[in-house]
C-alpha cells in the first residue's frame, strides 16, 4: 500500500492524541514446535498505522517531540542472521520507506519509551496477546510515574491505543474497501471451485487443499482464519476445523472459508448438497435461512443498527423453523424465552476488516450503534441441528451457514461476496454443469 494512507492515518492518530504519547510493540513471533515458528503476521494496529510487517519493532508516536514525533525501532543490520532468515533494511532505508522521522536499534526502544513517557500526560499502548509487553509496560508507566512526579507533571495514566485506533479502524478508506473486494473475489472464486469439485467419496480436506491452493495461487499468504469444511454432523459446530471426515452422499457441507488479502480479511460461508441436489426436507431448511440472509442483507443501510439487523434475521429464522415443524409455539414467545438457540445460537454479524473479527464498538451508550458509511461487516444467518437435539430425525445432521460480506454505502449497501451463488436452482445448476 502506499504510503501516504498511513501518514494520514498517523496524523489522525495525533490529533486524537492531545499531550499523549503512543507507543507500539510487535508481538514476538510464535514458536510452533521445538525450533519451528508460525508464519509470522503483525498486530493489526501496528499495521495499520505503519505499514510494517515485521516482527522484532517498536514504534513511538510522540507529538510532544516536534523534531522527532515518529520514531521506529527495527532489528539492525546482522549478515549471519540476515543468511538465514532474510535481508534487513538499514536505518536510513527504514526512515525512507516507511516515512519515519529517526529509526533506532530495537535494543534502544525501552530507553526511548521510559524518555517519551516523561513528556506526556496519557500513555496509549498496544494491547494484543503479547501480555509480557503489557507488564513492561505497566512497570516503565510505573517508574517513569515515581521519578516525574517529584519534579512537577509526569504521566497520569495508560490506556489501551485501541480506545483510539477501534474507531479509526471501524471507518473503511477506499484503500481499505479496495483490499477487503480483492480478498472477497479470490475467496468468492475458491468457493465456486470447491463447489464445482465436490463429490461425494472426496475428503473434507480435499476441499480445503483446494480452496486454500487457490488462495495461494492468487498471492494470499495466509487464510484469514482457520478454514471450516464441514459435512453432515459437522457442519453443525460452528467452529469445527478438523476437516478430515470423508463426504457422504446424502450430505450438506458447510464451507466457512477465506484468505487475507494485502492483510485484509474476507470471510465467507456456503453450503451446498454434496451430490449435487438438495433433498426436500434440506431445500426446505435451506430456503429458511437464505430468506433470512437476503432479507437481512436487503435492509442494510446508514442508520440501521445491528440489533434491528439481527431482529429482522431472527423473525425469519424463527417464523421458517415453525414453518417447517422444527419449533412449536407462536413466534413471539419463542424469540422471548429463546428457545430457538438450540438451533441458531450466534449473532448476525460482526465487523471484518484487518481482522476477520474486526476491532470497534457495537454499542454506545449502551445502545446499538446506528451503521455508517464505511462500515464493514458479515451478514451470516445460521440453522445447526446436531444430533444432541430432540428435533424431529430428519433435520438431524444438517448444519447451515450462509455468510457474506457487507459495506454500508451512502445510498444502502454493497455486497463484497455476492458472486458466491446461494440460490438453490444456482447452486444445483453450478455444480450439476461441473457432473
Ligand atoms: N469464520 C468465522 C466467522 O464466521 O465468524
Ligand atoms: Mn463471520
Ligand atoms: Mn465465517
Amino acid at each position: 500500500m502506499n504510503q501516504d494512507i498511513f501518514a494520514k492515518r498517523r496524523k489522525k492518530l495525533l490529533k486524537e492524541l492531545g499531550k499523549g504519547v503512543a507507543i507500539l510493540k510487535s508481538p514476538p513471533s510464535q514458536t510452533r514446535s521445538n525450533d519451528t515458528e508460525y508464519n509470522y503476521r503483525i498486530d493489526s494496529d501496528i499495521y495499520y498505522l505503519t505499514g510494517y510487517k515485521n516482527a522484532g519493532s517498536a514504534f513511538i508516536i510522540n507529538p510532544n517531540d516536534k523534531e522527532n514525533v515518529y520514531t521506529m525501532f527495527v532489528l539492525p543490520k546482522d549478515p549471519e542472521r540476515e543468511t538465514w532468515v532474510g535481508r534487513r533494511l538499514t536505518f536510513d532505508q527504514n526512515i525512507e520507506k516507511y516515512g519515519a522521522n529517526k529509526c533506532l536499534s530495537i535494543d534502544d526502544f525501552e530507553k526511548a519509551a521510559t524518555e517519551a513517557m516523561k513528556t506526556a500526560d496519557t500513555i496509549y499502548i498496544n494491547m494484543n496477546h503479547d501480555t509480557s509487553n503489557r507488564h513492561k509496560m505497566m512497570d516503565m508507566f510505573q517508574n517513569v510515574k515515581n521519578i516525574v512526579q517529584r519534579e512537577g507533571d509526569g504521566p497520569l495514566r495508560i490506556e489501551a491505543l485501541s480506545s483510539i485506533t477501534s474507531e479509526m479502524r471501524l471507518i473503511k478508506d477506499a484503500v481499505e474497501i479496495e483490499a477487503i473486494q480483492k480478498a472477497s473475489d479470490i475467496s468468492a472464486e475458491a468457493h465456486v471451485l470447491a463447489m464445482k469439485n465436490c463429490k461425494p467419496g472426496k475428503s473434507e480436506y480435499q476441499l480445503q487443499g483446494i480452496m486454500e491452493g487457490y488462495f495461494l495461487q492468487n498471492g494470499c499468504k495466509s487464510v484469514a482464519y482457520g478454514s471450516i469444511v464441514g459435512g453432515g454432523e459437522n457442519a453443525t459446530v460452528l467452529h469445527y476445523e478438523n476437516n478430515d471426515s470423508e463426504i457422504k452422499n446424502n450430505d450438506l457441507i458447510l464451507i466457512d472459508a477465506a484468505c487475507e488479502y494485502d492483510m485484509y480479511a474476507s470471510d465467507i460461508t456456503r453450503t451446498f448438497p454434496a451430490n449435487g441436489k438438495f433433498t426436500d426436507v434440506q431445500r426446505a431448511l435451506y430456503q429458511v435461512v437464505l430468506d433470512a440472509q437476503n432479507a437481512t442483507i436487503a435492509a442494510c443501510k446508514p442508520g440501521i443498527t445491528f440489533e434491528e439487523l439481527h431482529a429482522i434475521d431472527l423473525k425469519i429464522l424463527v417464523e421458517g423453523m415453525v414453518g417447517v415443524g422444527l419449533l412449536k409455539g407462536k413466534v413471539k414467545d419463542i424469540i422471548k424465552d429463546e428457545t430457538y438457540k438450540p438451533y441458531f445460537m450466534h449473532k448476525t454479524g460482526h465487523w471484518m476488516g484487518l481482522d476477520v473479527h474486526d476491532v470497534g464498538n457495537y454499542k454506545k451508550k449502551g445502545k446499538s450503534r446506528p451503521l455508517e458509511e464505511g462500515m464493514v461487516f458479515t451478514v451470516e444467518p445460521g440453522i445447526y441441528v446436531s444430533q444432541e437435539t430432540d428435533a424431529p430425525n430428519k433435520y438431524k445432521g444438517i448444519g447451515i451457514r450462509i455468510e457474506d460480506n457487507i459495506l454500508i454505502t451512502k445510498e444502502g449497501h454493497h455486497n463484497f461476496t455476492r458472486l458466491v451463488p446461494k440460490e438453490i436452482n444456482d447452486i444445483e445448476m453450478l455444480m450439476g454443469e461441473s457432473k
